[in-house]
């Protein structure tokens, strides 16, 4: 096939595809090209412009490192994470809702006992969490993992200022399915805009900030791993959280309470917060 112009050209890429080693890579392949010539149809990029972009990209890629994922940044800031998100976790009514994982998880955080500090000396205005874990029909799910991670009331995650790690840890549920620990409220904070993304963020006319959030990881054997966040009530982004993340049922009332005895029994001294969730697993 030659003299390939801009109506025959895509016909052509596509028919490439044929002999592709299987029938998905085949549909992602030809729905990939499809979308792209369409996309470059409709923008009619400059030679400029589809310099940028391809610098732009590489230094997206030149950004990653083992700390720092700026692909995955830029696939949440244009709604891709949460879209993905979505269409692999259609959840059925009562299940508790998921939201996007982000960058700041990090695998072997310290274990817990119930009603543990795990701020490990970070300070700022404290706050205790509780919550249950049940199933679908609302029985509680003991000895479930509970793996929670959360930014500082700054705004900044441990891995972005400390050296070691603090206010994530990991808890598991007791006979009635309760987990409980003390922490300090988190705040809104930008996602890390010093890179494309956000240089991207700047040129749209739009601000990289998400709402105060703690970030839940839940497994328990015979359910599906629940990965999702509980949002702050009242915080000033909930509306344009930069990368999409915010469902009404995910936000709760960070409660602020006058010191005495804490719902754990504890008894404090100063003003605190506190959150409560009942998350709900779908079956495997
Ligand atoms: C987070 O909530 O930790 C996060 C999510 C997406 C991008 C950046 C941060
Ligand atoms: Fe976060």
């Amino acid at each position: 096939m030659r003299d390939l112009n801009e109506h025959t050209l895509t016909d052509e890429v596509i028919s490439r595809f044929a002999n592709s080693k299987s029938p998905r890579i085949k549909q992602i392949s030809e729905a990939l090209v499809r979308h792209l010539h369409d996309f470059v149809r409709e923008i009619e990029p400059t030679q400029e412009e589809w310099e940028f972009a391809i610098d732009f990209l590489t230094r997206t890629g030149h950004m990653c490192d083992d700390k720092r994922q700026e692909f995955i940044l830029l696939s949440d800031a244009l709604g891709v994470s949460m879209l993905v998100d979505a269409i692999n976790h259609r959840m059925p009514e009562g299940v508790t809702e998921t939201t996007v994982f982000g960058p700041f998880y990090v695998e072997g955080a310290k274990q817990y006992e119930l009603g543990g500090d795990i701020t490990e000396g970070v300070s700022g205005t404290p706050m205790l969490i509780t919550g249950t874990v049940s199933d679908q029909d609302g029985k509680p799910l003991a000895g479930a993992t509970v793996n929670l991670w959360q930014s500082d009331t700054e705004g900044f995650y441990d891995v972005q200022r400390l050296d070691s790690l603090a206010l994530r840890g990991v808890l598991h549920t007791n006979d009635r399915g309760e987990f409980s620990c003390w922490t300090v409220r988190p705040s809104a904070y930008p996602i890390p805009d010093d890179g494309p993304v956000g240089q991207m963020l700047e040129a749209q006319g739009r601000h990289p900030y998400r709402p105060a959030h703690v970030h839940f990881m839940i497994e328990a054997p015979g359910f599906q791993k629940l990965v999702t966040h509980v949002f702050a009530d009242g915080d000033t982004y909930l509306d344009s959280d930069v990368v999409f993340g915010v469902k009404n049922s995910l936000i709760r009332e960070y409660e602020m309470r006058e010191p005495g005895q804490a719902p754990d029994g504890r008894d404090v001294t100063e003003p605190y917060a506190y959150l409560h969730y009942d998350f709900r697993l779908k079956r495997a």
